[in-house]
């Protein structure tokens, strides 16, 4: 880019104008706007204009956001942002304040120590400071600690604050000075391998990475967080999926699994719906014509660090969402006239499975479909004719169903998989979905090519405190290569 512009981009940034409005100035993409910035500022940032300057000491009044209330389901959904204390959303990609909250005040108490080693500009450390734990915040950028140190800088009207909030330059991939098991609850927001740029040229940004190679660095994060995590103490992370080709990447659940392999159990996998994801006009017929979804979720997952030899528990089966008659209501009854765009589905009790049948569908069929296991697995081999959509109710069969899949589906047709995570005994969660597709991957005629969550309304709720309610379900759509 001509460098006058790149000049004029940056005055425009210092002067408080909006990257839409620079964008659609100056005829650039918001990324390359992004890399102004980040080179410019040191850190990605919305509003340029009053970077760094020099504020008071603040005092806080509004210690609960008003209206609020503990999470109780596993689909959590925030109207706006949040902006009580001094929250604002000015740091890019930084996360809603009401997930660190919902997440300190159920996994830890009142002067426990609380550390994100993605702290970036400290929501996690404002939260900390509000709730009255000691906080330990880490970011490799060093200007991300400026801010959150800016934005930690407060009294609380009222309160005399006797913990304690410490921010530091550091690595997540080396967590030295914070010493075994000492430390309640992690609770951190990586970045989603390369999505969102947060340096210019920092070799230990994480967000230079591509995909291959953030799995591997994040698992390092994994093993230090482990590491300093008390036993029983917990560890919580905000993840989401990327696209590449119209293809989604699982990035989600592929980190999930290196926490996994660094030792940790799985205590819940919230979804975080995402609410800026446009659904109407040139999204909604994209969304048709390329057929994909927009990514709308992001998955919350909260690991647990079980005393050796205390993991027990029966692993779970990998569930239908419904074993005493599966297939029982799974019927093409109606019409839908606006197709779902993105990737959370939201239908009540009584007819998701219909409004699931007749997306899936509508969008991936020309009316040769059939739901496995009633029509195309009981079949014999020599009845069974090509198809162009099948829906599985995934159980133990997953080996006749890739198999059946592979015989039947024409080139390009969609294996459909619904399914559901499933509590244990012992109180632990089996990520069903991420299972489904640890199997299926590598496989080399499907190919993934969505992951939909259904979230149901209406669900039933837990009140006890205690495990978070089941209340979605996952679609994974696989496209047959040849
Ligand atoms: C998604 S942002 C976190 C935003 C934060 N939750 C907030 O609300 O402000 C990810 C952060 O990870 C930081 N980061 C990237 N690589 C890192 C590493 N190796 N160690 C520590 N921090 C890193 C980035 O600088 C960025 O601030």
């Amino acid at each position: 880019m001509n460098q006058d512009i790149e000049k004029l981009i940056v005055q425009d940034k210092k002067k408080g104008l909006s990257d839409k409005d620079i964008g659609g100035k100056y005829g650039v993409t918001l990324k390359a706007i992004e890399r102004i910035v980040t080179r410019e500022f040191g850190v990605n940032i919305s509003n340029a204009a009053n970077h760094l300057l020099p504020s008071p000491k603040k005092t806080v009044k509004t210690i609960t956001p008003k209206g609020f209330a503990l999470e109780e389901t596993t689909v959590w959904s925030f109207k706006s942002r949040g902006s009580w204390a001094t929250h604002n959303g000015n740091y890019r990609g930084n996360w809603s304040p009401y997930i660190p909250r919902n997440v300190i005040l159920r996994y830890s108490k009142e002067h426990d120590l609380v550390v994100d080693c993605f702290c970036g500009a400290g929501t996690t450390g404002v939260e900390c400071k509000l709730l009255n734990r000691n906080f330990i915040g880490i970011d490799i950028n060093s200007v991300a600690i400026e801010l959150a140190t800016e934005n930690t800088n407060f009294d609380v009207s009222g309160a005399s604050a006797d913990t304690k909030t410490e921010l530091r330059v550091g690595d997540a991939r080396d967590l030295g000075g914070i010493d075994d098991a000492t430390v309640d609850l992690v609770c951190a927001h990586p970045p989603y391998a390369d999505i969102i740029r947060y340096t210019h040229d920092n070799e230990g940004d994480l967000s230079g990475c591509d995909v291959a190679r953030f799995l591997d660095e994040i698992e390092k994060v994994a093993r230090e967080s482990y590491r300093i995590v008390k036993h029983n103490g917990h560890c919580a992370i905000l993840i989401g999926d990327m696209r590449k080709n119209k293809n989604v990447v699982p990035l989600g659940f592929r980190t999930i699994e290196r926490y996994l392999a660094a030792g940790f159990v799985l205590k819940e996998l919230v979804i975080k719906r995402q609410h800026n994801c446009k659904t109407t006009g040139f999204w909604y017929s994209n969304s048709v014509k390329y057929n994909f979804l927009l990514l709308a979720h992001e998955y919350l997952a909260i690991f647990e660090k079980r005393k050796k030899g205390a993991r027990g528990g029966k692993e779970g089966a990998v569930s239908a969402p419904d074993s005493s008659n599966p297939y029982q209501g799974w019927k093409l009854t109606g019409e839908v006239n606006t197709l779902e765009s993105t990737t959370v589905w939201i239908f009540n009790e009584k007819d998701w499975q219909r409004d699931v049948t007749l997306n899936l569908t509508k969008r991936y069929s020309s009316g040769h479909y059939v739901f496995f296991g009633k029509d195309a697995q009981d079949k014999p081999e020599t009845e069974l004719t090509e198809t162009d959509l099948i829906i599985a109710i995934s159980g133990d069969n997953m080996d006749e169903l890739t198999s059946v899949a592979k015989k039947t589906l024409s080139a390009g047709g969609i294996l459909a998989i619904v399914c559901e995570d499933v509590r244990r005994g012992d109180g632990l969660l089996v990520p069903t979905a991420m299972k489904i597709e640890q199997r299926l991957r590598g496989n080399n005629t499907l190919e993934i090519k969505e992951l939909i969550v259904v979230s149901i309304e209406n669900a039933r709720k837990s009140n006890d405190g205690g495990s978070i309610e089941i209340t979605h379900k996952y679609i994974l759509i696989y496209r047959k290569t040849t």
